[in-house]
Formats: structure tokens, sequence, C-alpha cells
């Protein structure tokens, strides 16, 4: 504990004439899960690209402001130079490579990272321990995942480059309740693991839990930040961002459900 490992300071981004994020400040300190919330739009993708520095392949800029991590500036490097110092990312919309197999898609996911066979052979070991059906899959065809699944190889590649820092894209969208829970679990437990997390979410209920720091993102700029859970009492949070999720209320094993799933927890 102690230090922040990601520092991002006053951060604008712009794809073309579009300003994207403006002015945004965030840390993510060593050890900790920050969720970023934010309805469509709002800029959540373009943060975490603007982080791994793969604004270029979207069109999109940095036009102010710094990223640095451990106090060593991202800004100019190229993706595979951030991936190297540290961060991966797992992007929007589970993308794996759908004809490739499992295997080769994790081999992918080491290709940037530092380290010989042997790191490899051990970041294999750990994902293979966190999701068991990739290692019972790993010679099929990604395509031939469910979707849950096809999150996990997402996440699981990402973790192939064993970061010290990983950017999580909305792991929950599009997911069945259950399968939602289960990969907020294995959030938890790579986080516990000792790799950080920044973790941009449309489902404020479960990233509310997952997180010990929240930051409020709409049209590009940070309206609230501070302690998760401070953030999930406020009126401001429920309203927006707690009120109108219930998937949540159907993971949960209590059943708790309906308009304040989440909520009791944090009053208590
Ligand atoms: N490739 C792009 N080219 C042009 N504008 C873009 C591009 N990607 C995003 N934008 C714009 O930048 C703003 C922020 O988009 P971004 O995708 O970061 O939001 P988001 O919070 O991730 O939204 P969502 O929840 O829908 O994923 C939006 O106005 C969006 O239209
Ligand atoms: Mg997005």
């Amino acid at each position: 504990m102690g230090g922040s490992a990601l520092v991002v300071r006053d951060l604008s981004v712009g794809y073309g004439p579009v300003r994207a994020l403006r002015q945004v400040s965030l840390d993510v300190p060593e050890g900790a899960v920050v969720t970023v919330l934010g309805s469509n739009g709002a800029g959540k993708s373009t943060l975490l690209r603007a982080v791994s520095r793969t604004l270029s392949f979207h069109g999109g800029a940095v036009t102010g402001g710094t990223v640095s991590l451990d106090g060593r500036p991202l800004d100019r490097l190229p993706p595979d130079r951030v991936v190297a110092a540290g961060v991966s990312q797992v992007p929007e919309g589970r993308r794996v490579f759908a004809r490739m197999t499992v295997a080769d898609n994790l081999r992918a996911g080491a290709l940037g990272a530092v380290g010989g066979r042997k790191e490899r052979a051990a970041a294999l070991h750990r994902v293979h321990d966190l999701f068991p059906v990739l290692a019972e899959r790993a010679q099929q065809r990604a395509a031939l995942l469910s979707g849950g699944e096809q999150q996990m190889l997402a996440v699981a590649r990402a973790l192939m480059a064993a970061p010290r820092l990983l950017l999580l894209d909305e792991p929950s969208l599009g997911l069945a309740p259950l399968m939602a829970a289960r990969i907020a679990e294995t959030v938890r437990e790579i986080n516990a693991q000792g790799t950080s997390v920044l973790l941009v979410e449309q489902n404020a209920a479960l990233a509310l839990r997952l997180a010990s720091r929240a930051y409020v993102l709409e049209v590009g700029e940070v309206t609230l930040s501070g302690p998760a859970q401070e953030l999930a009492a406020s009126d401001e949070v429920r309203r927006r961002y707690l009120g109108v999720v219930d998937e949540d209320a159907a993971a949960d094993a209590s059943g708790a459900r309906a308009t304040h799933p989440m909520l009791s927890r944090w009053e208590g």
C-alpha cells in the first residue's frame, strides 16, 4: 500500500473536433480497485484508451494533461511499451480472436510482456487457476465459447502480460447476472493477488461493491469522486446510477431486489 500507481492529471482528449475528456484527474493507488462510473458517451472508454495509449487506433488524441505510472510518464510510449511497463487493458466488447484457439489467444496476450518462458508459464498457470474452463477448452476456437467465457478469455489474455495494473472496460456488459457476478468475483481475486484495477462500469452497484474509490464521469468531466461507500450512499449516485440498476438484485444471493438493490449494505 501507499503510493499512487497510476496518476492521471488534467487529461483532455479529443476525437478530431469532438472533445471527449476535459481535464480529468484520477488516481489508482497501489493495490486498489478504482471504478469510473458514467452513462453512455461519458468518456469512460476514452479514459482507458488514453492510459493504454491506444487512442490513435480510434482516431483520438490526448490534447493536454499527463498520465504516469509510479512517477514514470506513459504519455509518449507506444501501446506495447505501456504493456511492458505493467498496464494491460481489456477492451470494451470482450474482443477475442474468434478464429484462434483459446490457447493461442492467451499466447497473444503474453506477447507484449517482459519476461521469458518461465514468466509466461507462471502467467498461464495463474489464468488457468482463475478460469479452469480456459484450460479445458484450450484447443477450441474462441468463437465457440459462450459470451461469459469469452469475457473470461479477454480478461485472461490481459493477465498473460502479468500486469501490475489491469484496465477493465465494462466487463459485465451484456452478461447474465450470474455470469456478471462471477466476473466480479474474479476481479476481486485478481486484485487480491496484487494487481491494481481500474474498472469502468455502467453497472454501478457491481462496481461500487468491488472498488474502494470511485469517480463519476459526465460528458467528459469528473463530477464526483470519493470513497466508493460514500458515493454509493450519496443521493446523486443513488438516483442516477443505482436506481436504474436492477441486474444486481438478481445476482445477489440474498435475492434483495428492485430499486434499492445494494443500499442497505452501505447504510448499515
Ligand atoms: N472513435 C471515436 N470517434 C469519434 N468520437 C468518439 C469515438 N469514440 C468515442 N467518441 C466520442 O467520445 C465521447 C466519449 O465516448 P466513450 O466511448 O469514451 O464513452 P463511454 O463512457 O465509454 O460510453 P459507453 O458507456 O457507451 O461505452 C462520446 O461523445 C463519443 O461519441
Ligand atoms: Mg465505453
